[in-house]
């Protein structure tokens, strides 16, 4: 059986083997990021800055490599040269290779402005680098995560909010430990959270007074291969009745990939420290909201029918993993929707619009192979396959014209 993990590896090995649009050819991202859109113009900053990028060939990354050259900045990347290698080649001043996780001995004898640390989970890889990277750079920025919070309970989550401590027993510092605490980690989402925590102290502690800390919530957009948002665009896109999670009212929080990438970028410019919740949209926004927002770049006249919660999970149909983005606004996760980011916003983060987050990622998803199409519609890696969805559509509305 194909593991998720597998399935993402070789698809996106598969991706790229593939022939691509013009619209795709076009660009070194392997989709046409906004600083290179037709008709997009990007103004240059006013002091160009020498920026590492650590990874910067996922998802968050290439739009962060691509708004940092069309705002003049000069990029060095450092990577496994692993994932779509090559992308950046007579694009970017530098690529490094090396692996946080093991020889970073590339990073030797560089200095730069700014250093942005995507790919870091790991406490022990900020460490690593800043073997090297210490005292040779004026600014640290951190990609974190909302998942640091403790409680999920909390509403209105700020960046004040306890976060999840270390669990006993684990130590990821320990070389023997390091690779099973990653793996953990991806296992357990509530480690996820206590190494990012652990990782910002780290950076906070190797580079104090000169970090940032963002702490996105779920990111989505082009490129995104988890199908945690795309699952929307994609079943929506196929019209009939389609499975909508609980009550329409309930909130919804997210961020497009290229408002938190081309925000990360003005904080480096504008030298702005410190730790911030990244999280859309402005105004809270309801899950009706979203779907309505995502039908409304599709023809296909799909019908919503809202499910409550207590039989979502009859049916045993999990929130996140099965309904994408929606998480129960009850209990342990009530505030999972409802986190602050005033902060962050009074900073200059911007949002675009629902409608344009879903059209360009319904427009890159069917670039996508025909196999990772169909994936996302069986509901492979996230989201609900169509089959389940009939079945659970089916039993609502059996359980709906039994009398009690
Ligand atoms: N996705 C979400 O919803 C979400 C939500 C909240 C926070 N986050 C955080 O967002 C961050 C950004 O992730 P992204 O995938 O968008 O970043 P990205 O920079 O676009 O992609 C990850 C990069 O890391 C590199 N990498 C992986 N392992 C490495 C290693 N051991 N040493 C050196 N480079 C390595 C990869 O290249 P190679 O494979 O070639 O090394 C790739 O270039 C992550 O830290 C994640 O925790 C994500």
């Amino acid at each position: 059986m194909t593991t998720r993990r597998n399935f993402i590896k070789s698809t996106a090995a598969i991706g790229g083997a593939m022939g691509l649009s013009p619209l795709m050819r076009a660009s070194a991202a392997p989709w046409p990021v906004d600083a290179e859109r037709p008709g997009h113009s990007v103004d240059r900053a006013t002091a160009p800055l020498n920026i590492l990028i650590l990874g910067g060939t996922g998802f968050t990354g290439p739009e962060q490599v691509e708004y940092a050259i069309a705002r003049g900045h000069r990029i060095t990347l450092f990577n496994r040269g692993k994932t779509r290698p090559g992308m950046f080649k007579g694009k970017v001043a530098e690529e490094l290779i090396g692996d946080l996780n093991g020889d970073t001995s590339a990073l030797k004898g560089k200095q730069f402005d700014v250093v942005i640390d995507n790919p870091t989970t790991l406490p022990f890889w900020v460490k690593n680098a800043a073997q090297y990277l210490k005292g040779n750079v004026k600014h640290y920025i951190f990609i974190s995560t909302t998942s640091v919070y403790r409680d999920q309970s909390e509403i209105g989550i700020t960046e004040n909010s306890p976060t999840v401590p270390m669990p006993a027993g684990l130590d990821p510092y320990r070389p023997d430990q390091r690779n099973s605490a990653q793996l953990a980690a991806s296992a357990n989402p509530a480690n996820y959270g206590a190494f990012k925590a652990r990782a910002e102290q780290e950076v906070q502690m190797q580079y104090p007074g000169v970090n940032t800390v963002i702490r996105p919530c779920l990111i989505v957009g082009p490129l995104d291969r988890t199908d945690r948002f795309t699952y929307w665009p994609a079943r929506i896109d196929k019209g009939g009745e389609v499975l909508a999670p609980d009550k329409p009212d309930d909130p919804c929080q997210f961020i497009d990939s290229r408002d938190l990438a081309e925000w990360t970028i003005r904080m480096a410019e504008m030298r702005e420290f410190g730790t911030f919740n990244a999280i859309g949209p402005a105004k809270p926004m309801t899950i009706a909201e979203m779907l309505y927002g995502v039908k409304a770049v599709t023809t296909a006249g799909a019908q919503f029918t809202w499910v409550p919660w207590e039989f979502l999970q009859q049916q045993k149909v999990r929130p996140w993993r099965d309904m994408t983005v929606w998480q129960p606004p009850y209990g342990r996760t009530a505030g999972y929707q409802r986190r602050d980011a005033s902060k962050a916003i009074a900073k200059g983060l911007t949002f675009r619009p629902v409608a344009v987050t879903a059209k360009d990622t319904l427009d890159w998803h069917k670039t996508r192979p025909e196999a990772e199409q169909l994936a996302t519609l069986n509901g492979e890696i996230n989201g609900l396959s169509m089959k389940r969805e009939a079945e659970v559509l089916a039993a609502w509305k059996a359980s709906r014209s039994t009398p009690p």
